[in-house]
């Protein structure tokens, strides 16, 4: 009992810190002495060994401290990553007092985000225009967005290229030219407006009518929901301020979540240039199953992908999870300042998070992660950050068993 409110008062204090869970163990070169000879007399040498030593104590994470504000949460199904990010969320939104906005694959977040007083939206209610200009001209705006839609739906390159001619039309459809900056200003095309491009060039003859075809079967259940074909209706103002949820299952494809969150964030960074609040965290995003919408394609990065390479500069703190770290993008993994490792048996994803935590070439070191990344419990993990001299085993608090 008084354990607990001595715990409760020294978490009231460390506001600096995101608290996470309890400290049960940390990796540690124990210097045991062992039996090395029998003969002719007995002898004991010190040896030096790898071990998960007995540690105590609440684990934070102090993200002005950290080299970025990026998270990587990487396990298997079932072992608490969702119950991590809920527990990161509470204690950014109360111990750093800044908005955190959630990408919700599976919309798992929706009573989560009410009982703590944010808001939840639904595409049906908020639309996003990937084809609003935001300061760039539209031949940037045009390549911009077929470099994206060609690695995200996996175009070809001649589809990518037909896609480009259509979209042109479709600004000039509505008046807006490359080289008339007055016409800029003028309302511009949705996706809807550049399909019916792709259909109207569909009438063609051989293999470019093919392409078209084949372009407009890419970009059709992009139609399904209105998400993309009206003006951009999200409240960036609003979404600096509190806790959002975007509830993406109704989205239906994973290319479809993954276009919404790469276009929000374009535009939240422009936004957030107009607003000039680009320094200093000024928002957490979180990605929940991160590998299914952070798609990049050879070295072409995913938008998050990007992001977490940059460090601090865009002023948004990336959180993301996923159930297997080598379906994700390297950079995501390679780039995040603080990475929490839960349970894992697939026996490559293990290697690979062993060497990720272990780091360097010491194979017993890399042995003993190995080894302890199998025998996780639920709601354990092995945490990494950039300011720790070592990794440790916390046990993460679930919200759940506050109450
Ligand atoms: N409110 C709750 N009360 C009790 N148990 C819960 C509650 N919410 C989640 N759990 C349990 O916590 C466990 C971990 O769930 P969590 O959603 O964090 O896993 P996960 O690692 O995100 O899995 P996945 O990759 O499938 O999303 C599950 O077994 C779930 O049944
Ligand atoms: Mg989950």
């Amino acid at each position: 009992m008084f354990e607990a409110f001595w715990n409760f008062l020294n978490r009231v204090s460390d506001s600096d810190g995101v608290y996470v869970g309890e400290r049960r163990r940390e990796l540690a070169l124990s210097n045991k002495s062992y039996v090395t000879e029998y003969h002719p007399c007995v002898r004991v040498k010190p040896v030096a060994r790898w071990e998960w030593r007995r540690s105590k104590g609440e684990f934070a994470v102090d993200f002005s401290s950290e080299a970025n504000p990026h998270v990587n949460i990487s396990g298997m199904s079932g072992f608490g990553k969702s119950t991590l990010c809920k527990r990161l969320i509470k204690e950014i939104r109360e111990s750093l007092h800044l908005p955190v906005s959630i990408f919700d694959v599976h919309s798992e977040y929706v009573d989560f985000t009410r009982q703590f007083g944010g808001e939840v939206h639904s595409p049906k209610e908020s639309s996003i225009n990937m084809w609003e200009l935001d300061g760039v001209s539209p031949a940037e705006r045009i390549s911009e967005n077929a470099a994206m839609l060609k690695r995200i739906l996996k175009l070809g390159d001649i589809q990518a290229y037909s896609l480009m001619t259509c979209a042109e039309r479709a600004y000039e459809k509505r008046g807006i030219r490359q080289n008339e900056k007055d016409s800029w200003a003028e309302e511009p095309p949705a996706m809807r407006d550049v399909y019916d491009c792709i259909a109207e060039s569909m009438g063609g003859k051989g293999s470019s009518r093919q392409s078209y075809a084949g372009l407009s079967k890419r970009l059709y259940p992009l139609l399904m929901s209105n998400v993309f074909s009206a003006k951009t209706t999200l409240p960036f103002r609003r979404i600096l301020e509190g806790l959002n949820d975007f509830s993406m299952a109704e989205l239906g494809s994973s290319e479809a979540q993954a276009l919404f969150i790469e276009t929000f964030l374009r535009k939240l960074y422009s936004y957030m240039l107009s607003q000039k609040l680009a320094d200093g965290i000024r928002l957490f995003v979180v990605i929940d199953e991160a590998h299914r919408v952070c798609i990049s394609e050879g070295e072409e990065l995913s938008l998050p992908g990007r992001l977490v390479s940059e460090g601090r500069k865009y002023g948004v703190g990336i959180i993301t999870s996923n159930q297997m770290a080598k379906n994700l993008d390297r950079a995501i993994i390679a780039n995040s300042a603080v990475t929490f490792a839960f349970y894992q048996r697939e026996p490559q994803e293990c290697e690979y998070m062993a060497s990720l935590i272990a780091g360097g070439t010491d194979n017993e070191r890399r042995e003993v992660v190995r080894s302890k990344i199998r025998n996780l419990r639920q709601f354990e993990c092995i945490a990494l950050t950039s300011v720790a001299r070592e990794p440790l085993l916390v046990e993460v608090m679930p919200l759940w068993r506050e109450t």
